[in-house]
């Protein structure tokens, strides 16, 4: 399959745009190399904030877009992620601190605290690892049933929270919040 066919093919699936200029999406974190090949203008990297439609994400499933040339997860969890997540004794975190760019810096890293929603469905989170900036791999992955960093073995819990491997931190969580009832916005 040419680039091409794989662009429209994305295009098919989710609707994305961006405030001003051309934008990416992709799919998970697999052809995250292809979009880093595709070496996005410095118009886009600048943007500070864009707008991503996620109406067509269903429970257990997400998206990968480009923002300020990083990858960002948005997840729409189950009701089985949310009540994993929201059942873990905070003394058990790595990282104790919710990382969140909405919240003050030293707010706990409780589920409530990672999440976009107040039902938990939304959990919006850089798609960098902490350890040395790899893209972990996710839907389900690792010990925890969240993301697994492949580079050096951590593990992230299905609330993006550093569990187990080198990683020190939690995926951080960019500034993010809901214009309408189907568009996200980063930034
Ligand atoms: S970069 Fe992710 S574990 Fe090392």
């Amino acid at each position: 399959m040419s680039n091409a066919e794989d662009h429209d093919g994305t295009r098919r699936d989710f609707i994305y745009y961006a405030t001003a200029g051309a934008g990416a999406v992709i799919t998970g974190a697999a052809v995250w190399p292809l979009v880093n090949q595709m070496n996005p203008s410095a118009d886009v990297l600048a943007l500070s904030s864009i707008r991503v439609d996620v109406g067509a994400v269903d429970p257990g499933t997400q998206l990968t877009v480009l923002f300020q040339g990083k990858p960002v997860f948005i997840r729409r969890r189950t009701e089985a992620e949310i009540a994993d997540a929201r059942a873990v004794d905070l003394s058990e975190l790595i990282d104790g601190e919710a990382n969140n760019e909405n919240l003050a810096a030293t707010d706990p890293a409780t589920d409530e605290n990672r999440t976009l929603d107040e039902a938990g469905e939304w959990l919006v989170q850089s798609g960098v690892c902490t350890h040395l900036g790899c893209v972990p791999v996710g839907d389900g992955a690792g010990d925890y049933g969240g993301w697994f960093c492949p580079c050096h073995g951590s593990h992230y819990d299905t609330a993006g929270r550093i569990r187990k491997g080198p990683a020190p931190r939690n995926l951080p969580i960019p500034a993010a919040s809901f214009v309408d009832e189907t568009t996200l916005q980063l930034g």
